[in-house]
């Protein structure tokens, strides 16, 4: 499959650490299968964000759960433009902010959270024939049927060097805010990040986006038909 070629349907699975080259990825591959891009982790984040806004406290997991609940979220699945809304106001820029990034994690923690955002995910997802979904936990659990499901990784010097080159920020810090997140986002009780068996595994350390984005489309030209 050539990139701009579309299969009639198909669902994409990327998982991975954070600064695997998830969103990236995923956003390219969406727009070469004329598909839409759902960035869940970007729905934590603005959960998150409505969380802080409120004042509740972070280790109350009733009160992050009631706050999730009540949130009206707008998730945006152009993968050219993703905007996202919480309660009527965007907030593309302070979800990727260091409050909330710091924040994010005990959010995403909270079970009835997790379930509340993964029953809209199924929804966008049966609301389009060609989705490309990213986060930790697509494959095992939110679209467990996906026609493909790639796991992202790289080493962890090569995601803190992405990520800082995107903010401007200092790599070593980077680095550790980003071994952290990962801890806990792989050692929560509720649905962790894990590489699903039926996952195929994609180091992209030392590959450019090119040569990974080509690659996956190779791997989804043998799993769909176009
Ligand atoms: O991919 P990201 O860095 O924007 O994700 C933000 C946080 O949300 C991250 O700490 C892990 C969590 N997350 C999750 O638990 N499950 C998902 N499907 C997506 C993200």
């Amino acid at each position: 499959m050539a990139e701009g070629v579309r299969p009639e349907k198909c669902v994409v699975a990327v998982d991975g650490p954070s600064g695997s080259g998830k969103s990236t990825v995923s956003r390219r591959l969406a727009a070469a299968v004329d598909g839409v891009y759902l960035d869940t982790g970007a729905m934590y984040r603005a959960v998150t964000w409505a969380v802080l806004q409120a004042g509740a406290d972070l280790a109350d997991p009733d009160s992050i759960a009631k706050i999730a609940l009540e949130t009206e979220l707008s998730i945006g699945t152009d993968p050219a433009a993703p905007h996202f809304a919480a309660n009527g106001i965007n907030v593309d820029a302070p979800i990727r902010g260091a409050e909330v990034t710091a924040a994010v994690s005990a959010v995403a923690a909270v079970p009835s959270v997790r379930k509340h955002l993964v029953a809209l995910q199924q929804a966008i997802i049966v609301g389009h024939p060609r989705i490309v979904v990213e986060g930790r936990d697509i494959a095992s659990v939110v679209a467990p049927d996906a026609d493909l499901k790639i796991y992202l990784t790289a080493s962890s010097a090569a995601r803190a060097q992405r990520r800082s080159a995107e903010n401007a920020s200092d790599v070593a810090a980077t680095e550790a805010d980003l071994t952290r997140r990962d801890t806990l986002d792989s050692s929560r009780a509720a649905d962790p990040l894990r590489q699903a068996t039926d996952a195929v595994e994609v180091d992209t350390t030392g590959m450019g986006i090119d040569e990974v984005v080509a690659y996956v489309l190779r791997l989804l030209n043998s799993k769909v038909s176009s």
